[in-house]
């Protein structure tokens, strides 16, 4: 039967998750989702049933009291929700005090995890080079909610982390020459575009770009899978990428 598992939200993530959980030795043993007739409509001790690990796929609007609740019955968690995190070192703190394991990401694809450790060291790389100017691009369609895209964002803070020149991120249109300061990462929305990052080094020689592109949400929800088997028996809080780094090491 493998990992047991139980789905909180039971949305787009959560039924990619239940096509793929055999492909990962998982069986969903109980979905919880208040807004769809058959599964339970609340987090309890009942409804979590014989579930090793819960994994919550739902909404930034109830994710907190979800972590508290699947807390509270000790139970081990992968929160692939987002919108919650100015709240990281309360839940940090609750995981912290509860005997308990989570793991938690914006991104639960393993790949631009890996890609975002590439932008890391050539950014730091093209920083010795002042001939060298970067840049950062994301493209998606046209039903995207926001813009940028969260992972832009979390790129560009790694472009900042790692540049001695960039010190800032100028996401809308300039209007005016950019600062040599300024990092500029811009937005396109059209049609169908599948959600494409893309990260540059410029100079009058060459352009080099590292490009991600997706190709379907099934590796956030194989990402997503992989650490629910990592935190299974695990005590403690722990981010995507501090799974991929205990591959990686
Ligand atoms: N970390 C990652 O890699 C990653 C990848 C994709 C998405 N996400 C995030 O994951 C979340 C869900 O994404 P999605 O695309 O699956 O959204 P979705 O299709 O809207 O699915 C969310 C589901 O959770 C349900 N839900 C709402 N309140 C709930 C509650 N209290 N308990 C249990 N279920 C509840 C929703 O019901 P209603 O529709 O009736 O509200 C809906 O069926 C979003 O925050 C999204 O940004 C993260």
């Amino acid at each position: 039967m493998g990992l047991k598992l139980c789905l909180i939200g039971y949305g787009k993530m959560g039924k990619m998750l239940a096509n793929l959980a055999t492909n990962y030795d998982c069986t969903v043993v109980s979905i919880i989702d208040p807004q769809q007739n058959n599964y339970h409509s609340e987090i309890s001790l009942q409804s979590i049933g014989e579930a090793e690990v819960c994994i919550d796929f739902s909404h930034p609007s109830v994710v907190l009291d979800n972590i508290q609740k699947v807390l509270s019955y000790k139970k081990n968690m992968v929160v692939g929700t987002t919108g919650w995190f100015d709240h990281l070192e309360e839940v940090q703190k609750m995981v912290e005090n509860s005997a308990s394991g989570l793991i938690y990401g914006a991104n639960f694809s393993i790949g631009m995890n890996i890609f975002n450790r590439l932008v890391a060291e050539a950014t730091k790389a093209f920083d010795r080079f002042p001939d060298y100017d970067v840049y950062g691009l994301e493209m998606h369609h046209n039903q995207k909610a926001d813009s940028p895209s969260g992972t832009a964002i979390e790129l560009s803070k790694t472009i900042l982390a790692n540049s001695s020149h960039k010190k800032t991120t100028l996401f809308d249109p300039a209007y005016r020459k950019i600062e040599p300061s300024e990092l500029h990462f811009v937005s396109l929305r059209a049609g169908s575009i599948p959600g494409t990052h893309k990260v540059g080094f410029d100079s009058e020689a060459d352009t080099i770009e590292l490009s991600h592109c997706v190709r379907s949400r099934s590796a956030l929800a194989s990402g997503a899978l992989q650490a629910a088997k990592w935190i299974k028996d695990r005590k403690g809080f722990y981010s995507f990428s501090d799974m991929v780094s205990s591959v990686l090491c």
